[in-house]
């Protein structure tokens, strides 16, 4: 028996009402698998913790996070008017999200875009544009670059306020990124596509240089160099030419919620934030606070989430697989949440339902 201690952090927004289906899942995965045990640990965090402890990222918290096999995390933050409500360093995203992506070191973030061909109709592009289906994987670097850079503001010399922030980046971090991204595209279609802006930034001169050299260390690995402009265009016109795009932290933000976009809505994007010793799991969607509380926002990026902590932290793949295609069932069968769906002849059911829904695939699909 292994026994896997998780930190769940639900967060704000439908953060908890999210959570609640992955913790629902992760119990039947516990019952369907008798070799393994799940310790839960249900710790605060965003917006929910500040007002709670006066800190977004409690000492709690952060003692749950460090003794964890690995972190599920919901999703975090405020409308902006009760943003206001939070001192500026205290706000979910730079007093928790920020800090726990620099305390674990989680340099590798994977995004996975993926739509099967049968839910095309979830896409606002043409079903001859998605032909065969998306299925593309997005690792962004997520500890450094602007996010992670000196910031300074103030008011200059002549009294106009000014504000600088700084894009840093040295070789080995580049390094680390680049070869995850190859070992990524070997167990894949082994065509990888770099995401850089060469023809303004020096910061994308030198992270092409460390994607040639490490070329060398893949010879199988066709590489595509594409300016991060034009990747947003083509991932609108021809989503099926890319299979795993690597790019920068800020890069890595926008084209994967373009991503979300084509697939037709964030709610269809889990995360996993990979870290030397710790791993961390995440929808890449925000917390929805105008659908909070009403039952309807879909679990699917949550509970992938979780697929993918079964896999990556847990060396559960199988299992893993297939929580995938029973949450593939569920949508195949017609069923679907009214966020996510404008097509009229959907099933919608609450995101309860649709995580019950998911149990019952799940039930049926052998372990063994
Ligand atoms: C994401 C989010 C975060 C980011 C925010 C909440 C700080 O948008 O995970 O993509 O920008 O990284
Ligand atoms: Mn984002």
């Amino acid at each position: 028996m292994t026994t896997y201690n998780i930190a769940l952090l639900a967060g704000d927004g439908i953060g908890p009402e999210v959570m609640k289906e992955a913790v629902k899942v992760l119990n039947l995965v516990e019952q369907r698998n008798p070799e393994v045990n799940f310790e839960l640990n249900d710790v605060l965090f965003g917006a929910a913790a500040y007002f709670a402890t006066g800190s977004a990222f409690p000492e709690e918290t952060k003692a749950a996070c460090d003794k964890a096999d690995a972190i599920l995390k919901g999703t975090i933050g405020l409308n902006h008017e009760d943003s206001k409500k939070i001192p500026v360093d205290e706000q979910p995203e730079r007093g928790a999200l920020l800090p726990l992506r620099r305390r674990y070191n989680t340099y590798a973030n994977f995004r996975p875009v993926y739509l099967p061909k049968g839910l095309a109709h979830f896409s606002p592009l043409k079903e001859s544009v998605i032909g065969e289906g998306i299925d593309i994987m997005i690792i962004r670097e997520l500890v450094g670059g602007l996010y992670f850079g000196e910031k300074e503001n103030g008011v200059d010399e002549n009294g106009k306020r000014f504000v600088r922030e700084v894009l840093e980046y040295d070789e080995d971090q580049i390094r680390q990124i680049i070869r995850v991204a190859f070992d990524v595209s070997m167990t894949r279609k082994k065509v990888l596509h770099n995401i850089h802006k060469s023809n303004v930034l020096k910061s994308s001169v030198l992270w092409n240089e460390i994607v040639e050299e490490e070329s060398k260390n893949y010879p199988e690995v066709e590489v595509k160099n594409i300016l991060v402009d034009a990747a947003a265009t083509y991932l609108c016109l021809n989503p099926a030419m890319f299979d795993v795009m690597v790019m920068e932290n800020m890069f890595g933000d926008i084209l994967s919620d373009q991503g979300g976009g084509i697939l037709g809505s964030l709610g269809l994007m889990p995360s996993a934030c990979k870290g030397p010793e710790k791993s961390y799991y995440e929808p890449s969607h925000g917390s929805a606070p105008d659908i909070a509380g009403k039952g309807i926002a879909n679990p699917y990026s949550m509970i992938g989430s979780v697929a993918l902590m079964l896999e990556m932290s847990f060396g559960m793949e199988k299992e893993a697989k297939n929580l995938w295609a029973a949450m593939q069932s569920v949508f195949a069968k017609g069923y679907s949440t009214s966020d996510l769906s404008k097509a009229t002849e959907a099933n919608l059911v609450s995101t309860e339902e649709f995580g019950d829904l998911v149990c019952v695939e799940l039930a049926k699909m052998p372990t063994a």
